[in-house]
């Protein structure tokens, strides 16, 4: 069985049980397309029995790796951007303590930052004056090796590694995640001999981070990949097995979001009531928003931390354009245990709470929110956790993998290319003058003379 429950009654005034029924049919064909490799993109779906199928040697082999980072490191940087980042960052952030940033004592329990995945000058200019008298070592992901922003970051901090430790000792230092055969990394991580793990070719980057470019960073950041994989794997397992559209979770979501969506609800807003899964609800828009929205179609996902947010993006969800339902990740448990405290002169007025749980009242805030907003006519989707450990959160992802291939499938698009990407990438390399991009050059200037 498996531990993570998707729950559909706060969007009842909107998705009936007939109207889901009505989908039977169309659902066992999308199934049909995604496990038989019949759909578009079907060179793109490697990551369907990925779980089941992780080698032990490659598992024995990354464990080995983050204990050698670990020893020798203070510090972790992992460079990538997209699929090559938002995976890792999710999982370390949900399983790690909030302040973790402040509380990392070096060796043995290095600190993991993030480089490429923005162009910022100080952003990168601050992480070197900050790694300069720290001890450590380089995570780089990319799985076409050639993309700018991871590119330009690997150059800068290279430099700086290779001018702490030389050449030779810098090398030993820095792990590649990319291509098997091509592209600008590969060839880099052969001449210079780094340790190198392979994005297979079949798993695009949003679909990656049970590969290496997940892994490896989890297994670093002292978490156990064997568990973040074995929820993974059952969730694979169970959806596979069940057929039926009320039971199998991922087909549930899918349906649901599509007859939400074809009701005009065409943004939907992922909230979670626990800060850090902050990153988990990015990692989400990245796999919906770069899934789905091609051809001129898509739901738009949006992401929002309760109660946080209820102060700023509340009004608008409540009360602003109907076009909106919500997606609530709620955890059932929380890590700690932490109880209001009574207050003799009570000038707070807050003595009725004395003795309760943060969670009990966090509970009470979101079950509110969520009557509110389906009053406000935002349907609800509840994915509930029994808590956050690795093992819930490889269910997860895979849960949201899967709802993903098959909501895009019902949706009519190709869920596992990103051609709209390709624009912004090309105005930029002719604004920049790279060569091969001469005309292009030629026609942005007149555009922006304009
Ligand atoms: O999901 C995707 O395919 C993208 O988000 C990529 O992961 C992202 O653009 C980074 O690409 P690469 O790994 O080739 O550097």
């Amino acid at each position: 069985m498996i531990q993570l429950k998707v729950k559909i009654d706060n969007a009842r005034s909107f998705v009936t049980d007939n109207e889901i029924k009505l989908f039977e049919s169309e659902s066992d064909l999308q199934r049909q397309k995604v496990y038989e490799k019949t759909g578009a993109g079907n060179d793109f779906l490697g990551w369907v029995d990925l779980p089941g199928q992780i080698d032990d040697s490659l598992i024995k082999s990354i464990e080995k790796d983050a204990v050698r980072i670990k020893t020798d490191s203070q510090v972790v940087v992992v460079i990538g951007i997209g699929g090559s980042y938002l995976g890792a960052r999710a999982i370390i952030d949900a399983l790690s303590n909030n302040f973790y940033q402040m509380q990392f004592t070096g060796k043995n329990n290095p600190l993991v930052v993030y480089a490429g995945q923005n162009i910022g000058e100080d952003y990168t200019a601050e992480l070197l004056d900050f790694l300069s008298d720290k001890d450590y070592s380089i995570i780089v992901i990319s799985k076409s090796g050639t993309t700018t922003e991871p590119a330009i970051a690997f150059r800068l901090l290279r430099k700086h590694l290779e001018e702490k430790y030389g050449e030779e000792k810098a090398s030993r230092r820095i792990y590649a995640i990319t291509d098997a055969s091509k592209g600008a990394l590969k060839t880099l991580a052969e001449k210079k001999s780094y340790k190198t793990y392979v994005i297979p070719d079949d798993i695009g980057g949003r679909y990656s981070v049970l590969t290496p470019v997940g892994l490896l960073p989890i297994a670093l950041a002292g978490y156990s990949i064997r568990e973040f994989i074995k929820g993974a794997h059952n969730m694979q397992e169970f959806l596979k097995s069940e057929k039926d559209i009320f039971k199998n979770p991922a087909l549930l979501y899918a349906i649901a979001r599509n007859i939400l969506y074809r009701k005009g609800k065409t943004t939907e807003v992922m909230a979670n009531y626990t800060p850090n899964m902050m990153y988990f609800t990015e990692w989400w828009k990245q796999l919906y928003g770069e899934s789905e929205g091609k051809d001129q179609k898509g739901i738009f996902p949006a992401g929002v931390n309760f109660t946080t947010d209820l102060h700023s993006m509340g009004q608008y969800i409540q009360d602003g354009l109907r076009n909106l339902f919500e997606t609530v990740v709620r955890v059932e448990k929380p890590k700690r245990t932490l109880e209001i405290p009574p207050d003799k002169d009570n000038l707070d007025g807050l003595n009725f709470l004395a003795g309760k749980r943060l969670s009990y009242v966090n509970k009470m805030a979101e079950t509110g929110t969520i009557l509110a907003h389906v009053d406000g006519e935002v349907p609800n989707i509840e994915i509930i956790l029994p808590e956050i450990n690795e093992y819930t959160l490889g269910e997860l992802v895979y849960f949201f993998e899967m709802g993903c291939a098959l909501s895009g499938y019902i949706l009519g698009i190709n869920p596992f290319d990103q051609p709209g990407v390709e624009a912004y990438k090309k105005n930029m390399f002719a604004l920049l003058e790279k060569p091969g991009f001469e005309q292009e050059t030629i026609e942005i200037k007149k555009r922006i003379k304009e």
